[in-house]
Order: C-alpha cells, then structure tokens, then sequence
C-alpha cells in the first residue's frame, strides 16, 4: 500500500466528489432526523497544501485553487468552498478538508460518522484531525468489512466508498460491499468515487453493478481529456446508489463544469440507471 492522498487533496476528482458529496448529505438529511455515515476509506482527514506533497504533485494548484477564484463557478460547488473558506478562516488556501472533516462538519446532534483507515499512520492522523466532535468514530481497519457490518439495519444511511484502487479486486468488493449494505438496509445510500482510464472497465464495472445490486443507480463521468491513454488518469466517475431526486442535475454541473474548465477537451457524461 503506497497511496498517499496528500499528493492528490484538492485536485479536480475530490472537488468533484466533495460537491457532490455535501449535495447527497443535505438531502439525506432531509429524509430524517438522524443519519448514520460510513466512510470505508477516510484518509487522514485535513490535507496541507504547502506540503512537500501537494507542491510536488501540483495537483491543487490544478484544482481547489482554481475554483476558489473562478467567476463561472455553478453553484453546487457554493458549500465545498464555502467549507474551504471557513478551514481556512477567510484567508488563503493552505488546507484542504478530506471526506471525514465535511461530514463531520455537517453532523447534527443526531447523526453520526464512522471513518475506516488502513494505514495506521494515516488513521492516527485521522484520529487528531477529528479529536472531540461528538458523534464521530474511526477505525483502522479495513472499510468494505466495516461498512457491511456497522451500517444501521433501519433509517437512513449513507456508505461512501473511495479505494485508492491499488488492488486489482478493488471493483469486485465494491460490489460485493454495495450488495451487503443493500440488503441490510434498503433504505442505505452510497457514494462510490472511480478513476476513468479507460472505456472498458468502467462500463464492466456498472454492468457488474446493475446485476448485482437491487437499487436504483446513478452514475456521472468526469473526462478531463479525451480517453485515448489507458494508463493515465483520464477523469473520474462518481457512482450514487439509492440517490435522492435532484443529486443528478448537481453531479451533471459538478462534472460538466470541472472536464470543460480544468480539462483539455473534457466532457462529461450522466447515466440514469433506475429500474
Ligand atoms: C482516496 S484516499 C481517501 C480520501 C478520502 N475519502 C477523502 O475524500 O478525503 C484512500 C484511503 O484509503 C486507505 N485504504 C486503502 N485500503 C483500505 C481499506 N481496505 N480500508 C480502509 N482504508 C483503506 C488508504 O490508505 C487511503 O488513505
């Protein structure tokens, strides 16, 4: 395991992905008074982006920094930067929030948060970013186990999945996993973040998925260049599982805005896959 999210915090797919997360959690939290959040790959929670790090990569540069001066900016990015501007209390952008602190942001008195981290280094440090909220918890410990077994059996739920995909059966667990949470609770929703390389896998991957488990889906691709190089990062997919009503037109602005201003030739792309 050699993935290290402070090369790549801040960059065009966890803009994506935190927008549309803070867009799922509020209509989650619509449907009720208390919600329960798994994350199965938390991170270390809080990002510094005059790190060793994320000056090497560049990454965010490329990215948060971008956004947080662009004039056409849609307005579902609004609560991600609003949430990067009070990390960092109005000034510029040195930090960067991971899954764990947005949500935990978010909570309310009733809700609650698990994050899983592998890498005991980085859980420690997930543990010290999140130190004293109430209704947080973090394991070190692997996430597609946690998340079959601690999600609630009733209420609402939300499972968000975010691999480094450095392992080859990283698609079939996901499965595997969505499945679980499913049938343990049908009213549970997920987030799952891809990376796009090619055409292929990520279209097995969803037919995968269509078989396997009984919800509706909706899935979103962020292509930031044509995908003609199969071993670079061509974009990103977000995949949502049991989405709310309205969580699509947020992923089609998010994504369309984020391949057509920060990609060379990007596009992108919605598939509604409710039965
Ligand atoms: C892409 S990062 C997560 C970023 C985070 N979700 C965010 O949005 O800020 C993936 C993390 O998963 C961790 N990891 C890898 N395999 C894992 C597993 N099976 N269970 C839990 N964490 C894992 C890695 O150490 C890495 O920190």
């Amino acid at each position: 395991m050699n993935y290290r999210h402070a090369f790549h915090a801040g960059n065009f797919a966890d803009l994506v992905k935190h927008a549309v997360l803070l867009d799922l959690l509020a209509r989650l939290q619509a449907e009720g008074p208390a919600l329960t959040v798994v994350d199965t790959h938390a991170g270390r929670g809080l990002y510094d982006l005059a790190g060793v790090e994320a000056r090497k990569s560049g990454e965010a540069e490329a990215g948060i920094q971008r956004l947080m001066t662009a004039a056409d900016m849609p307005a579902a990015f609004a609560p991600l930067t609003a949430a990067v501007r009070r990390l960092n209390g109005g000034g510029s952008v040195r930090r960067y929030p991971g899954s764990p602190w947005l949500v935990s942001e978010a909570l309310r008195p009733a809700d609650s948060y698990l994050g899983c981290e592998l890498r005991p280094e980085e859980h420690a440090a997930l543990r010290e970013a999140l130190r004293g909220r109430r209704g947080v918890r973090t394991l070190c410990a692997d996430g597609y186990k946690a998340a079959v077994a601690q999600t609630p059996t009733q209420g609402v739920a939300l499972v968000l999945i975010d691999p480094p995909f450095e392992r080859a059966d990283d698609y079939v667990r996901i499965v595997e996993t969505l499945a679980a949470v499913r049938r343990r609770n049908r009213r549970a929703a997920a987030l799952v973040w891809l990376p796009l390389k090619d055409l292929e896998t990520f279209d097995s991957f969803l037919r995968d998925l269509e078989d396997e488990v009984d919800a509706p889906l909706l899935a979103g691709e962020t292509r930031m260049r044509p995908l003609t190089d199969p071993l670079k990062m061509n974009g990103c997919a977000l995949v949502a599982m049991g989405a709310p009503e309205g969580l699509g037109a947020v992923l089609e602005s998010v994504s369309r805005w984020t391949a057509e201003t920060l990609g060379e030739g990007g596009a992108a792309r919605l598939f509604d896959l409710r039965k």
